[in-house]
């Protein structure tokens, strides 16, 4: 669907073709470009700043039928992002005016200090997701995907990255698949629904899938998951899935939490704030979707995906506060707050992959406090890490991808705050303060000394407005952060 290639304007006529264009700096150097620029700069309504836009059709000096012009502002703050931006947006715009062909400019890159390789693949990203469109449930299909994006360069650039262009389509495929699953309405991603969703999306790869039933999770001591899922009349599982490479360098594990809807159980949660709990299985999405884009991408890992997969559902069958519980670990946990429910699912999926599978690294990705929303707001995620080389390779995966992770302390002297008089830990900390820390202190209790990290996606998971290549619903977060991490290892 999307091209990168060179063009000679004077030979083949374009339909659309946008232009990126710097307020205070010419970041091009064709001379038909940069003369439609100069014509525009004629006019007051176009100065290159961030949002404006300006539209030529049938211009002199280039053979299209349209050139739009879109401002991506001031030249010292323009990074890597502002391309992602951009592309995005042109794509948005031409979606809007019904284009259905479009090719986007990549800027000169002796004229910008960003790299080309950074800058290509995120224009082509920014493309790919700003034409996504989740329309499933609606009856009129008001718009439609541009169905032909070019993204164009000169030869050098296309000989070069003409096969980055290819991954970067696999990854954001990965992506769309894990925000159509979270966008998903919670009466159609029940647990027994949703995991052969997954497992069937997954079968057509080359992974192996396992499916572990309720009966499975009763043998298997899965108690916590267990609990969580009692009071819905969905049965839980989880998935595990694994892509195995013949010579393996590493063996890394996710584990995603899969709260299909969390309505808080007993301690129902007040008011509206359960009205968006269904993308509280965004942890499970991103796990599922990156070990599809995984077998896709064949690297030189063993990668791990386990998807506890449940519903939090008050009722008569359902946990009770104050309810004692063993883990799958052997631990016994006091559940003293239903709504405290993904990191009892976690505990026994993080417990499970370390001994099942001794993993050298194992992240987490989960929706699990709203006190990491309050904290980092709504796009970024928190990272909690023992391990500094861990934590700072999630980072700069976050600030290569704009899936922005930052790092927040596991403090220790918090530690007793999870001290249970009667069991041998409790899920919920005595006060309400530092919940996030407070949760990712759980986790820890369960995977031993393995190479863990902890990413709660509370905020980022979702978008309620619409962002320069996101729509409201599921942003995919996780997905291409954990796809470049998997390949710096
Ligand atoms: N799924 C929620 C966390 C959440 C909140 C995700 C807002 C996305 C947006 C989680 O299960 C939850 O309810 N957490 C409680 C924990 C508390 C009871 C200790 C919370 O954060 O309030
Ligand atoms: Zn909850
Ligand atoms: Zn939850």
């Amino acid at each position: 669907m999307l091209n990168l290639i060179s063009i000679d304007f004077n030979k083949i006529r374009i339909d659309t073709l946008v232009i990126p264009v710097c307020e205070d700096k010419d970041i091009h150097t064709r001379p038909g470009v940069l003369s439609i620029i100069k014509k525009a700069a004629a006019y007051d309504d176009f100065k290159g700043r961030k949002d404006e836009d300006i539209i030529f059709y049938n211009p002199s000096g280039i053979n299209a039928e349209r050139i739009i012009l879109l401002g991506i502002g001031k030249f010292e703050k323009i990074d890597v992002d502002t391309f992602r931006s951009f592309s995005g947006r042109a794509i948005k715009l031409c979606i809007k005016k019904k284009i259905k062909d479009a090719a986007l400019m990549a800027p000169a890159f002796s004229r910008v200090e960003a790299d080309a390789e950074s800058v290509v693949t995120a224009m082509a990203e920014g493309a790919i997701l700003g034409n996504h469109i989740f329309d499933v449930y609606k009856s009129e299909k008001k718009d439609a995907p541009v169905s032909k994006i070019d993204l164009i360069s000169n030869n050098t650039i296309v000989k070069k990255y003409r096969s980055l262009i290819e991954k970067v389509e696999t990854v954001c495929e990965g992506t769309i698949m894990a925000r159509d699953w979270v966008s998903t309405p919670p009466n159609d991603k029940r647990p027994e629904q949703f995991i052969e969703q997954i497992a069937q999306a997954c079968r057509k790869e080359e992974l192996d899938v396992t499916v572990m039933n309720s009966a499975d999770l009763k043998k298997g001591g899965f108690n916590a998951i267990l609990a969580v899922a009692a009071g819905s009349l969905s049965k839980p599982g989880m998935a595990v899935i694994s892509y195995s490479p013949e010579t393996p360098k590493q063996t890394i594990a996710f584990v995603g939490k899969g709260v299909t809807f969390d309505s808080g159980g007993i301690n129902l949660k007040p008011g509206g704030s359960s009205s968006n709990m269904k993308i509280d299985m965004a942890g499970a999405a991103a796990v599922a979707a990156t070990l599809i884009t995984t077998a896709r991408l064949k690297p030189d890992v063993q990668v791990i995906g386990v998807i506890p997969l449940v519903e939090n559902m008050p009722s008569g069958n359902a946990a009770r506060p104050g309810d004692i519980i063993r883990a799958y670990s052997g631990k016994t946990v006091e559940i003293l707050n239903t709504d405290a429910e993904g990191r009892l699912i976690l505990i026994d999926a993080l417990a499970y992959v370390v001994k099942t599978y001794k993993p050298d690294i194992v992240i987490d990705i989960a929706t699990l406090t709203g006190a990491c929303l309050a904290a980092l707001g709504e796009n970024v995620a928190g990272v909690f890490s023992s391990d500094d080389e861990l934590a700072e390779a999630l980072v700069r995966s976050g600030r290569k991808t704009f899936e922005r992770c930052w790092r927040l302390p596991i403090v220790d002297d918090y530690r007793e705050k999870l001290k249970s008089d009667v069991a041998d830990i409790k899920n919920v900390g005595d006060t309400g303060w530092g919940g996030a820390i407070i949760a990712a202190l759980f986790l820890s209790e369960f995977v031993k000394d393995a190479k863990w990290a902890h990413l709660d996606i509370a905020g980022p998971a979702y978008v309620s407005k619409a962002g320069s290549y996101v729509n409201p619903g599921g942003t995919g977060f996780g997905v291409r952060l954990f796809c470049d991490l998997l390949s710096s290892l």
